[in-house]
């Protein structure tokens, strides 16, 4: 936000919207952790007690956060992190590593991290450890105090902690619980997950060592409050330069969130996801339709960027496709339609192509066989469809069984936009049965 502190000034419109672009694309943009984050306090407390028992009374402990994509978990942590800092004993002696599933793929490179984040190279040189748990356990003597009476407390946070699990002999994870069990050093392992199966994952002796802690952020918003959190999120704060401009874009975001279409648009996002992360992107892309001459977010910015958020992928590749191509796709949809979805291989779709040229007397479409071999290939390396066996390599390309990737509303939808699509392949495509 503007460092400005200009009360009741009058700034021209160009500035203003500056300021409101500044403004929310931070909030919306930025990741910011909220100072109280709303609805999650329990969790916050549970966890931010856990972490203070390790900091301050050298307990160790291990918990998971499980909740879906974008419900927040990395951002309670970065919340509990921050307040937990504010303890002096924690701000003098805590050390963090943190780790992610994605980059540390396995036990070597993760360990190698841990030296790295803790700055111990130097100490481990070029010595050769016997057992990963050795290595481990050198690790959290180095951190051992001049006097040799304590350990420095250290926190393993633990991102994508199912992946974590793939790792040979869950090695990692037998270590740390091992070492957060028998109390060898103060330390607090913090997984962060999306999947509520996780302790399916883990080895017997993995899980009889880990506490069985689980905080989950699973959310029972109503559609109400899901509106209201719009409301909030696009409102100016009290202190906005142009008091006045304030007043009249949170009266105008007010109207727009009572709006009939916008409800309706909403109420398809709060039923496809409910989470910050999603929201966040369709305000953006409402966001980016404000402009000096049109100051304001009208119903229609919200519908056209609803649309944007909803575009299909694949619906929009089909535009990109060839006549042919975009005929044996039609084809495709035929022998679903007829067959209720059962798979089909190339013979098939030239053969329903055929009935449809048949009818036709001009020889505009009429391709070589290898012709149309390639444009099937074509559309497999599209992903636009996929071999029901990918394992049946011997069997010939033609009789190979595929599946279409694409359902009946998006090929019907991607056709209505096809740029000169021709006619009789729009109707043959609508035909009921070809
Ligand atoms: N209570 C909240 N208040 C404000 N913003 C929030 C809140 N909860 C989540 N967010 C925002 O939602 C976005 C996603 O949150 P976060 O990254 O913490 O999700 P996550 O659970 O870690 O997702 P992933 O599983 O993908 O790692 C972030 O931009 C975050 O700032
Ligand atoms: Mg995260």
């Amino acid at each position: 936000m503007s460092k400005r502190k200009v009360k009741d000034s009058h700034l021209p419109v160009g500035e203003c919207i500056t300021e409101v672009q500044s403004i929310l694309r931070e909030r919306l943009c930025c990741n910011l952790h909220p100072d109280k984050p709303e609805e999650i306090e329990a969790q916050h407390k549970h966890l931010l007690e856990l972490l203070k028992r390790t900091v301050i009374h050298g307990e160790s402990n291990s918990v998971l956060i499980v909740a879906p994509r974008g419900a927040g978990k990395t951002m309670l942590l970065k919340c509990v992190l921050r307040d937990l800092l504010q303890e002096k004993e924690a701000e003098k002696s805590l050390l963090q590593v943190h780790l992610n599933g994605l980059l540390q793929t396995d036990d070597r490179i993760a360990l190698k991290e841990i030296t790295r984040q803790l700055h111990l190279e130097n100490v481990v040189g070029d010595k050769v450890f016997g057992s990963f748990a050795e290595n481990l356990a050198f690790l959290l003597e180095a951190l051992k105090k001049g006097d040799r009476s304590s350990s420095r407390p250290v926190l393993f946070i633990l991102d994508e902690f199912d992946l974590f699990a793939h790792h040979k002999n869950q090695t990692l994870l037998y270590n740390l619980f091992d070492v957060a069990q028998s109390a060898q050093a103060p330390i607090a392992v913090v997984g962060l997950t999306c999947r509520l199966d996780v302790l399916e994952l883990l080895e017997k002796r993995v899980k009889s060592r880990f506490s069985h802690r689980q905080i989950h952020l699973l959310s029972t918003l109503t559609f109400c409050q899901y509106v209201q959190r719009v409301q909030t999120q696009l409102s100016l704060p009290e202190n906005f330069p142009d008091k006045k401009f304030g007043q009249e874009w949170n009266k105008s975001i007010t109207t727009l969130c009572k709006d009939a279409s916008v409800e309706e648009v909403l109420r398809r996002h709060f039923n496809t996801s409910k989470d910050f992360r999603s929201m966040h992107a369709l305000l953006m892309l409402c966001l980016s339709r404000v402009s000096v001459s049109k100051p304001v977010l009208k119903p229609a910015d919200v519908l056209e960027a609803s649309k944007l958020r909803f575009a299909d992928a694949k619906g929009n590749m089909l535009h990109g496709l060839s006549i042919l191509e975009l005929c044996l796709i039609i084809a495709m949809k035929h022998l679903n339609d007829v067959y209720e979805d059962e798979p089909f291989n190339l013979q098939m779709v030239h053969n329903e192509f055929k009935k449809f040229l048949q009818r036709k007397s001009n020889s505009m479409y009429n391709f070589e066989q290898p012709v149309i071999m390639k444009a099937f290939e074509h559309l497999q390396q599209l992903e636009l469809i996929r071999p029901v066996d990918s394992s049946t390599a011997k069997i010939q390309k033609e009789y190979q069984l595929m599946r279409l990737m694409l359902n009946h509303s998006q090929i019907m939808e991607a056709l209505q936009k096809y740029p000169q699509c021709p006619t009789d392949v729009k109707q043959w495509a609508k035909s009921a049965f070809a």
